[in-house]
């Protein structure tokens, strides 16, 4: 069976509390043209390449959640783009769009190469991307990057831009980063007509600071933002965990993903697949089923039968959460390894 035949005989993939899973996060890579100090340590170990999936593979799985009901595919990493011939895997799902059930084909990228592969995922049917960019300082953004030029970044927006994607960045609130730089950051977003989303730090791998020195809460921006503007609530969704809000005087959408201050786990709809193959459940828990071991001995019957056991497994939530003088909730999977 391919992507492209009828799907309505298949069992959708519903999980024990009633949640329906339609978005599936693919990391193709764990590996990094940057070191974002929130991110990975200053010297990471990158996954052996021989215990990554093929490309192939990789279409097969994708092929395989979309006959049971999957509509939105993200592309994550580590960066994405830095996985030679990348661009095939998404020309080839991207054909699949509108003619399987699979209705969005997206990447979240650090830009830094989208001068080079924005055509070609426009192309392929990308229409709108997410950009993860924490400050528009470039002495900032080398020490928070460790080793990045700001002007790659901005040079790959401008190629977005050209190439007709849709872009929302994306930007981590750091209590001991880019707090003060927040709203200057969401201006430049909305006058360049982008999105922007805010994301709580959490606790994912080992890093060299300490996260409660990270950690700042997005009540806490949201009330600084709103001395300054009005912040109007809106209904809109993109399929992901941000709640929305207009910001009147830029006119442009501000989303909140609040992982630790606004619980979002309810409404849970997706799955992370590693390039390794392995499928976690949550973000913020171990749970996880081996696709890898079930393509490779069992064929698609097997991944299907490893699919239903991951429905049953599935957590209710994370269990990330801010105390005193702690952000608790530690998980050892590196950020990059699952693909946010
Ligand atoms: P849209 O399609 O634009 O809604 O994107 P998205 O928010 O689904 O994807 P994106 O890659 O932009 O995700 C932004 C960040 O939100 C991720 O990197 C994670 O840090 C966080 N995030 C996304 N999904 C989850 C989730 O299920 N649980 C938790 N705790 N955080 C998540
Ligand atoms: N907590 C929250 N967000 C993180 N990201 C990377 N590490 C973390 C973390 N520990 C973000 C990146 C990117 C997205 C994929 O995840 O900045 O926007
Ligand atoms: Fe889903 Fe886990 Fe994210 Fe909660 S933390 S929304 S349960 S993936």
């Amino acid at each position: 069976m391919s992507a492209h035949d009828d799907t309505s005989g298949q069992t959708p993939l519903i999980d024990g509390f009633g949640r329906t899973i339609s978005y599936l996060r693919l990391s193709v890579t764990d590996r990094c043209d940057l070191r974002c100090t929130y991110c990975m340590s200053a010297r990471p170990t990158f996954l052996p390449k021989s215990e990554v999936l093929t490309l192939e593979e990789l279409e097969t799985l994708c092929a395989i959640f979309i006959e049971r009901g999957v509509t939105k595919i993200r592309i994550t990493g580590g960066e994405p783009l830095v996985r030679r011939d990348v661009v095939k895997l998404i020309e080839h799902i991207g054909q699949w769009r509108h003619v399987t059930p699979l209705r969005e084909l997206t990447l979240t990228t650090n830009a830094t190469q989208l001068d080079r592969y924005a055509d070609q995922l426009a192309a392929s049917g990308v229409e709108r991307i997410n950009v993860s960019l924490d400050t528009l300082d470039a002495d900032h953004f080398r020490r928070l990057t460790r080793i990045g030029e700001i002007d790659t970044v901005m040079r790959g927006l401008d190629a977005a831009d050209k190439a007709g994607l849709k872009v929302k960045i994306n930007t981590v609130a750091l209590a001991n980063g880019n707090a003060r730089e927040i709203p200057d950051l969401v201006a430049w977003a909305h006058g360049r007509g982008y999105d922007l989303s805010l994301i709580e730090i959490m606790p994912m791998g080992e890093v060299d600071e300490a996260r409660p020195d990270q950690f700042l809460s997005l009540q806490s921006v949201r009330q600084t933002l709103e001395e300054r503007w009005t912040l109007t609530d809106v209904s809109d969704s993109t399929g992901g965990p941000a709640r929305y809000v207009r910001v009147e005087e830029t006119g442009g959408r501000l989303g909140f993903i609040s992982p630790l201050t606004q619980n979002f786990c309810e409404g849970c709809n997706r799955v992370r697949l590693t390039c390794t193959g392995q499928l976690y459940l949550c973000l913020g828990q171990l749970d996880r089923v081996d696709l890898r071991a079930a393509l490779r001995d069992g064929g698609r019957l097997a991944v299907e039968r490893a699919l239903d056991e991951a429905m049953q497994i599935k957590p209710r939530a994370h269990d990330f959460a801010i105390g005193t003088d702690r952000v608790a909730g530690h998980v050892p999977r590196d950020m990059a390894h699952t693909g946010g």
